[in-house]
């Protein structure tokens, strides 16, 4: 007889001896990637799940699956998760563990970006500012702070999922991992401490032992076994920096995103399309649309400086997750038609042929048997009539005709059947009752602040990016400078950025914002002076952080340094920059919480008088929404730069007095090679219009909306609208 104790014995044994049967084995060998067994060919599309609300997940993962997507990729965004430092957030939108999980329901893998840099035109790029402020720390490079605070939240993050046996290797749906990203593009300035960290970031991973192959974007030197995978709008001349190592493209960019003052970004579907076939054409075995849903930056996690509020991306699906079309349907089709060959793309051997004119087939059979042809026509001007085994195809300029068995043509990348669609808004019978009240500055006018200092200091590392505001606050008596005293003086500032509002004794004299990328500016006014005592408070204001580039977290921002200057009679200047300047961070009304509906009972609100065009005002109105899942959006016309928040959420800054600039309207052809500069709508028009208020966020009962407009603006023009889609072919 057995004991009950050696029963249980036996059953740990058997337990370990067994692999866990739903365990998915996720290897690569030079061709492809391998799942159970089988050299896959996988298509992917990247959705960020904090871009978007919970309920929205899993219509957008659905409709991801329809369009033919067997993945969805994602980055972790570190900065939401651990705003300061050892408090984290996991709810709502920020959780990711459910996002998987709803991905995995659908039967869809998942590639997980840790990074935890990510780029992303994300704040910071991911990172929280509090890191910043941690002295003795180098980011994104061989420095003991840093690695250890990047191990920290990686081990952390990849923790949690195999606690809820999230990785393939455990039964789940992640196939992919990726550390860093995009740092070979970056490295050299890092000189030989950048490739020590770039090793550390592999072993470090390696560690982590999470049972699915890692990647690093953009990393010729990716150590083994990290896989260097492609980013960009083509990648078809991509190969991996070892023959062991499959063709991977991490980052299709299916469109681009927007700066404010920057018209609107698109990329044709006819280009996506025939970069697509040719990287399957070329050996590739793992492409991945960057984005196939962008979103939209709520709150003030857009990065930068200056992207707008939307991330839509031009992707497949809008901001708000419906199907743009032909964009959704042309490539839903051209995946139909490559899992079709899928077999034949990852075991048959390739062949190209150049047919002349600028024409090449590429070949693959399998098997000796079956077969699969690209017809590739990679001349940017002349369609060819092509004749190959005795029959005659018509290839447009710049396509690829895929051939079924080698013999019909089942697709053409520039031959666009799919449906086209537009949204279009209209208004809803919301009625808005507005009140307002001003931003209370009487504290800062009077140069009363929380802490001062000698110097003009810089704004990120003295706010720690809790706020976009920095007051910068001093004061002069002129009697000590009675040889260069006039009735008017110039008042001179030298900022970092992005925006500053000047008041001189208590009268506002001034704005200005930075424009055309140059964050650096100067701000000049004349204004009139005492003889006696003068208060100058600065207003200083970002608008998102850096996201990229070497060093982007070193950038600097306001009035650091300055200097700010006064000029007077016969031009003499009275430099300021040394004087004792008095800082507060935030707004009284960001104190105050003025946005929250649990702090409006405390609130005094004014009916009358409702101020056109003044800055720095507070708005408030009650309002209902319509019923139904129409997707909700604010027209913010009239409106000048600001805030908005629907019950107490934010949904993002805004700014649509920032008229777009010309650059990029011209006709666009798709033939051309595409850059992000071509191909763009909406010049001389508001770089944005239209605020997506997710219905995640609202009531059924009456809802809170607040505004804090910036510049000044007409709140009457304001109306909640109704996003439709109406098909035009
Ligand atoms: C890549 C980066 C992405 C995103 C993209 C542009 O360089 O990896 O995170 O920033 O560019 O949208």
């Amino acid at each position: 007889m057995m004991t009950t104790r050696r029963i249980s014995l036996l059953l740990l044994i058997v337990c370990f001896l067994i692999p866990p049967s739903l365990a998915t084995n996720v290897t690569y060998d030079g061709r492809a990637i391998i799942i159970n067994g089988e050299r896959r060919v996988l298509i992917s599309g990247s959705i960020h799940y904090p871009r978007s609300t919970p309920d929205m997940w899993p219509g957008l993962i659905q409709k991801a699956k329809e369009g033919g997507l067997d993945a969805i990729e994602t980055y972790i965004f570190w900065n939401a998760h651990e705003p300061t430092k050892g408090e984290y957030n996991f709810t709502g939108n920020l959780d990711f563990i459910k996002f998987i999980k709803i991905v995995q329901d659908a039967g869809l893998y998942v590639i997980l970006r840790i990074g935890p840099y990510v780029c992303a035109e994300w704040n910071y790029g991911g990172f929280p500012v509090w890191l910043h402020q941690i002295p003795g720390i180098e980011m994104r490079t061989d420095n003991e702070i840093f690695k250890a605070e990047m191990q920290n939240f990686t081990t952390l993050i990849v923790n949690m999922v195999k606690n809820e046996d999230l990785f393939a290797s455990q039964g789940g749906p992640i196939i992919i991992s990726q550390i860093e990203n995009e740092y070979g593009n970056i490295m050299d300035k890092y000189g030989s401490a950048g490739k020590r960290y770039i090793q550390w970031c592999a072993n470090m991973a390696e560690s982590l032992n999470v049972g699915v192959p890692w990647v690093m974007c953009q990393q010729e030197d990716a150590p083994s076994p990290m896989i260097n995978t492609c980013n960009g709008f083509y990648c078809h001349k991509f190969t991996p920096n070892r023959p062991t190592s499959p063709k991977l493209w991490t980052e299709n960019w299916t469109g681009w995103f927007q700066g404010w003052g920057q018209s609107k970004p698109h990329r044709p579907v006819e280009d996506i399309a025939y970069a697509v076939a040719y990287f399957f054409a070329s050996g590739g075995t793992l492409q991945n649309y960057y984005m196939y849903h962008g979103g939209t930056n709520f709150g003030r996690t857009s990065g930068g400086p200056y992207i707008v509020t939307s991330y839509d991306y031009d992707a497949p699906l809008d901001e708000y997750g419906n199907i743009r079309q032909p964009k959704w349907g042309h490539l839903k089709q051209l995946h139909d038609v490559i899992k079709i060959m899928e077999k034949i793309l990852v075991y048959g051997v390739a062949n190209t042929t150049n047919l002349g004119d600028g024409l090449a087939v590429t070949k693959y059979i399998a098997n000796g048997i079956s077969a699969g042809c690209f017809l590739i026509n990679a001349n940017q001007s002349s369609d060819i009539n092509a004749t190959y085994n005795g029959k005659t195809y018509f290839v447009p300029s710049k396509s690829i005709s895929v051939l079924s068995n080698c013999e019909k043509e089942v697709y053409n990348t520039a031959k666009v059947n799919a449906p086209t669609n537009l949204i279009v808004t209209t208004p809803t019978e919301s009625i808005f009752n507005w009140q307002w009240r001003p931003e209370n500055i009487k504290d800062t006018l009077h140069e009363k602040g929380s802490f001062s200092n000698n110097s003009l200091l810089e704004q990120i590392m003295t706010t720690g990016d809790t706020s976009d505001y920095l007051w910068y606050m001093t004061s002069i008596d002129l009697s000590k400078f009675h040889q260069y005293w006039s009735k008017k003086m110039k008042l001179h500032v030298n900022t970092k950025g992005h925006i500053i509002h000047a008041f001189v004794n208590k009268h506002f004299i001034g704005s200005q914002y930075a424009v055309n990328g140059k964050y650096e500016f100067e701000f000049e006014q004349t204004t009139k002076m005492r003889k006696g005592h003068n208060y100058i408070s600065l207003l200083s204001a970002t608008n998102g952080l850096a996201n990229y580039g070497a060093y982007f977290d070193l950038q600097r921002v306001g009035i650091d340094g300055g200097p700010v200057k006064l000029i007077g009679y016969g031009n003499a200047t009275i430099n300021l920059t040394s004087n004792t300047w008095t800082y507060k961070i935030g707004l009284n009304g960001e104190d105050e919480q003025l946005y929250l509906p649990s702090q409006q009972q405390k609130i005094k609100w004014f009916s009358d008088h409702l101020p056109i065009n003044r800055p720095l005002t507070w708005y408030k109105t009650l309002f209902e929404v319509p019923e139904g899942n129409d997707t909700l959006v604010l027209d913010l016309q009239g409106m000048g730069k600001g805030y908005a928040w629907v019950n107490g959420q934010s949904i993002g800054r805004y700014w649509p007095s920032f008229i777009a600039d010309d650059k990029g309207c011209e006709p666009c052809d798709y033939r051309q090679e595409y850059d992000s500069n071509k191909c763009r709508t909406d010049c001389g028009k508001p770089s944005q219009r239209w605020y997506h208020v997710p219905r995640y966020f609202t009531t059924k009962g009456p809802n809170t909306l607040i505004l804090f407009e910036d510049f000044g603006g007409d709140i009457s023009k304001i109306s909640l609208q109704k996003v439709s889609i109406e098909s035009i072919s």
